[in-house]
């Protein structure tokens, strides 16, 4: 069984997270969507929400588990889960740099090797900042998120300490 895991905040998850998680199950016979909380990051969405857009999104496809992280280090739940990769996808450049200390820690915590998936093209742009600030401000993010993540979106009303768009 080779198991990878998609580790991120997915606050809120969207269509590129969708893309590369879709890609990895093709992959892999499973595929961990590993939902974390940074404590250094201000969240919209509770952890708990968190996971249910991602479940709710990913319900129809095979294979796919939806989980918390917990509050260790990614490498030892990998390690615990019997994960043999971790799946990331890279926008840019920037990705790259961001994501290449982690991953070289993390091969050197655990051994577990991280998979980098070239983005869509399409969704090269995407990021969750930038769709929540997007819609904070009245513009239309459907296009980039999943139905029930529009759904929340809008029963959430602007984020908190955001311009209303009354
Ligand atoms: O979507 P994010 O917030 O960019 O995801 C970052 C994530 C979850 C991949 C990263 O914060 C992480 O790996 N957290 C687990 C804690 C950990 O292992 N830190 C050391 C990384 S080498």
């Amino acid at each position: 069984m080779r198991r990878a895991v998609c580790p991120g905040s997915f606050d809120p998850i969207h269509n590129g997270h969708l893309e590369v998680i879709a890609r990895a199950a093709s992959l892999f016979d499973e595929v961990i969507v590993a939902v974390s909380t940074n404590y250094a990051k201000k969240y919209r969405f509770t952890l708990e929400e968190r996971i249910e857009m991602a479940k709710e999104t990913l319900a129809s496809l095979r294979g796919i588990v939806v989980e918390p992280v917990g509050e260790g280090l990614l490498a030892e739940y990998c390690r615990q889960r019997g994960v043999s990769a971790i799946v990331k996808g890279l926008r840019s450049s920037s990705d790259f740099d961001y994501e290449l200390p982690m991953a070289t820690m993390n091969r050197q915590l655990s051994g577990v090797e991280t998979v980098f998936l070239p983005a869509e093209a399409h969704y090269l742009h995407l990021s969750s900042t930038l769709i929540k600030e997007v819609f904070t401000l009245g513009g239309n993010v459907a296009e980039y998120v999943p139905r029930s993540v529009l759904k929340r979106l809008v029963a959430g009303g602007p984020a908190p300490g955001q311009p209303s768009r009354g």
